[in-house]
């Protein structure tokens, strides 16, 4: 399929899937195959074709959606973020909220992937001199089952493991054969996962921290980022903290939640 008769068919599709194009504009080389794979599987000569049958079937657009998600992530994806976290983020929500009640910490990653972001905050949880004495019980939700699946199993190739300290890495994880390691079981126990629509709901908190990166406020739609802002802001308590990606920016201004560092903003109300 050419590059331009792909970009012409996402700019045409996606909007009605409730995405966004320039999302996708980067990842577009992986969401094309799967089409082009889709095509031959219909026996349709290309992605014109393809934009009839949609047209004219709209139980084909359940079959498109799938093929638009994209699931690349890695453990301590955004290093520096990381650092913010382990250094400023989490010791502080941790001070705030501690009082009386134990320092334990509430997490929300949605759109969890197969697992990386979670465990990398389990990890570090864990393993941080920074976080003594703090205790972070984190739910993770995504919509793909396959993804949660592999979250189960918890087992991942070298490369998911690259931007991991080296340290941290031969704590938690044990080889798992072939280029792979899993994660020790005691890292898993802290994280939670359900499978969740992030556009229809969100798990019942209330959270002191929520990361939602690489995930809405790249792919989704304007008017669907404000919708799902408006429910993450519902689960966070006053003073907590919503991290977004390092190439995000969140769709509207809101009173109620102010620029604390880079990519991560607090709730002030
Ligand atoms: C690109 S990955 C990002 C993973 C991780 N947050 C990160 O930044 O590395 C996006 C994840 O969001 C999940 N996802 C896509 N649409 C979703 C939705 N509507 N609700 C919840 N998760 C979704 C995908 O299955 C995938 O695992």
């Amino acid at each position: 399929m050419r590059d331009a008769d792909c970009v012409a068919f996402l700019r045409w599709a996606l909007p009605r899937l409730g995405f966004r194009w320039q999302g996708f504009r980067r990842v577009r080389r992986q969401v094309c195959r799967r089409i082009e794979s889709r095509c031959a599987e219909l026996g349709l000569p290309d992605v014109g074709a393809y934009r009839q049958r949609l047209m004219e079937d709209a139980a084909e657009w359940e079959r498109l959606a799938p093929l638009c998600r994209v699931t690349i992530s890695r453990f301590f994806r955004d290093r520096e973020l990381f650092r913010g976290l382990e250094r400023d983020v989490l010791p502080e929500l941790a001070a705030r909220f501690a009082a009386g009640r134990g320092a334990e910490i509430s997490v929300w990653s949605a759109g969890c992937g197969a697992g990386e972001e979670p465990y990398s905050l389990a990890i570090m949880g864990r393993l941080s001199p920074s976080l003594l004495g703090v205790r972070l019980r984190i739910v993770g939700t995504d919509l793909d089952a396959t993804q949660l699946d592999r979250a189960h199993r918890a087992v991942y190739p070298e490369s998911s493991l690259r931007d991991l300290p080296v340290a941290w890495r031969q704590a938690a994880f044990a080889p798992a054969g072939e280029g792979e390691w899993q994660l020790e079981s005691s890292y898993r126990e802290s994280v939670e996962t359900t499978l969740q629509d992030l556009r229809l709901r969100a798990p019942a908190g209330p959270f002191h921290l929520v990361l939602c990166r690489n995930l809405a406020f790249t792919y989704f739609a304007e008017p669907l980022q404000r919708e799902v802002v408006e429910r993450i802001r519902g689960r966070l308590l006053r003073g907590g903290a919503l991290v977004i990606g390092g190439h995000e920016r969140l769709p509207a201004l809101l009173p109620d939640l102010a620029p604390w560092r880079r990519s991560v903003w607090r709730a002030v109300a």
